[in-house]
């Protein structure tokens, strides 16, 4: 694993733009894996940002965002279809119809998960995933003790989780108690991944993922034995 420590926030979000840039433009049909959260969000406006000033064009690209709640269509302001829309896609020059997400309104959740596989799969491979770490060591909605070999599926939520998204609803029983999320045999095919680990509170994590050992328990863990993995972090860890 290859580790870049940042001084700040910006400059994780320029390190993370830079590296999506190249992606973009050295790949005719880029597929790029794309995650919500807080972590992201100055890499995606930074990206607006490219892209208006003719730095970058994102016509030709494919992006596989990896989760989503399970219960909330896309125009729910809490559905991370409208995360992505507001945050990315609405300001960039994609074509709408080739940015994929779950759909957490599937009316069968399993069918839903096996087309999402195949969809990724008929687009070869994912370039470059882009992952942010949740304080239990969750990546998408891979929470401790998932398979690692799980594909695409539906997951409960754990508690942990549930809480640290409340900030974003009215009230905890709101948060939807399932998602559906690549898994992490989907994710480890990816040609490239960065995670992006922003915060002293994810300090601990952070450590038990870079030194810790490879466990079902802290699903980043698995990360160690993926051939390109870069961590962008402000995080100072040795
Ligand atoms: C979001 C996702 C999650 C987040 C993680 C960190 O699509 O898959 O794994 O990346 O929970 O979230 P933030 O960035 O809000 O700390």
């Amino acid at each position: 694993m290859e580790m870049i420590k940042v001084k700040n926030y910006e400059q994780l979000s320029e390190r993370a733009t830079n590296i999506i840039l190249e992606t973009v433009n050295n790949n005719e049909e880029p597929v790029l894996g794309l995650a919500t959260g807080a972590t992201p969000e100055k890499l995606y406006e930074n990206l607006i940002e490219k892209n208006k000033n003719g730095e970058v064009t994102f016509k030709n690209v494919t992006t596989f965002n990896l989760d989503e709640y399970v219960g909330l269509s896309g125009e729910d302001e809490n559905s991370y279809r409208y995360f992505m829309n507001k945050n990315l896609f609405d300001h960039i020059d994609i074509q709408k119809d080739k940015t994929f997400i779950p759909n957490g309104l599937a009316e069968n959740l399993e069918l839903e998960c096996e087309a999402y596989e195949k969809l990724i799969k008929s687009h070869g491979k994912i370039n470059v995933q882009i992952l942010g770490l949740g304080l239990n060591g969750h990546i998408g909605f891979n929470e401790p003790g998932t398979p690692f070999d799980k594909r695409t599926h539906i997951v409960e939520l754990d508690d942990v989780t549930r809480s640290a998204n409340a900030r974003f609803f009215e009230r905890l029983e709101d948060v939807p108690t399932q998602a559906l999320t690549m898994g992490i045999g989907t994710i480890m095919e990816a040609e490239k991944i960065i995670l992006l680990v922003q915060g002293e509170k994810k300090s601990a994590i952070l450590h038990e993922v870079v030194h810790g050992p490879v466990t079902e328990n802290v699903p980043a863990s698995i990360l160690q034995n993926h051939p390109n993995v870069t961590i962008i972090t402000d995080i100072d860890i040795k």
